[in-house]
């Protein structure tokens, strides 16, 4: 994230001056052959920037970093079900779709019509180191199936259930399981994770993921449900904003475990950690929650 703010903050001091770049809250986001310039004081509703400023600086970027073929400014924060951002062209090829490489995967994408973000690349390669050979997995917001895809290439699972409901994603998750050849490793699922568990995926699971923080605790019934005799690992991406001197971490397994204690469900233990900051004094945490009598 640093090196995205230095290289965009230089780049813009060079093309609009060193004035006005410092009014720049931005970083660059870079998936596959696209650049994504996003700026907090957009989101802030605060941007000093002019339109053809941006427009200068995405040309730069261009002629510095050759392979990317495409610039755009995110004009929004991810919102809604599908977690989108609005996007303004800036430069390069008018084009949203590109290959995302990760892990030794290739993710088609297109960052106008689906999530997709670098930033939880560590998180993706961890879950895959903790899943253990045979696992049965339900992914519940799998966007194009990184997690699913990545875990299925890594750690030979039995089988990952990777659900999502922008159809989008649905269609560009299959693309993806074909295109890294796990086929017969991860099932694609189209709808509300609730729904799907409800119908086809109660008690398969010895793992299950939920990152998407807005869903995660309120799903939390059917997560369990989806544990095989109420037993396993169940991973909650969530959003804390803490007051200061607060613990992001401890914060978060308080509330998984609050959530589980009201469902009736045996906290056995759980592990956390900051995945990446959101906001002033906001963050996205992982709880890793061991759920019943057996840790896995
Ligand atoms: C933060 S993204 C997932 C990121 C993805 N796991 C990754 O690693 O790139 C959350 C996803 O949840 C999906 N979603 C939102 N509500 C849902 C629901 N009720 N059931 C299933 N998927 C849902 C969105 O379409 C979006 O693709």
């Amino acid at each position: 994230v640093r090196w995205s703010m230095r290289v965009l903050r230089r780049i813009a001091e060079e093309v609009i001056g060193a004035d006005k770049a410092r009014r720049l809250w931005g970083r660059l986001e870079i998936v596959g052959d696209i650049a994504v310039i996003k700026s907090s004081a957009i989101a802030e509703g605060k941007d000093e920037i002019l339109p053809e400023e941006y427009e200068a600086i995405a040309e730069e970027l261009m002629k510095r970093f050759k392979y990317v073929r495409s610039v755009w400014l995110a004009t929004a924060p991810m919102t809604g079900d599908y977690r989108l951002r609005g996007l303004r062209h800036l430069a390069g090829e008018k084009r949203t779709v590109t290959v995302y490489k990760e892990h030794g995967c290739s993710f088609k994408v297109d960052i106008a019509r689906v999530f997709v973000t670098p930033r939880l690349s560590y998180e993706h390669s961890r879950i895959a180191s903790l899943v253990r050979p045979g696992e049965v997995v339900v992914n519940m917001f799998a966007g194009v199936g990184l997690f699913s895809v990545i875990i299925a290439k890594k750690s030979s699972p039995r089988v990952v259930h990777s659900i999502d409901i922008n159809p989008y994603a649905y269609r560009y998750m299959i693309e993806n399981i074909k295109l890294n050849g796990v086929e017969d490793l991860v099932i694609p699922h189209l709808g509300d994770a609730a729904q799907v568990v409800e119908e086809m995926l109660v008690g398969v699971a010895d793992r299950v993921l939920m990152p998407l923080p807005e869903l995660a605790l309120d799903y939390t019934v059917y997560a369990v449900k989806a544990l095989r005799d109420g037993r396993g690992t169940i991973h909650f991406y969530l959003h804390k904003r803490i007051p200061r001197g607060g613990n992001p971490v401890v914060s978060a397994i308080t509330a998984v475990k609050n959530r589980l204690g009201g469902l009736g469900v045996e906290l056995h233990s759980a592990d956390g950690r900051i995945v990446r900051k959101v906001g002033p004094r906001a963050y996205q945490v992982v709880v890793d929650a061991h759920v019943g009598s057996r840790t896995s």
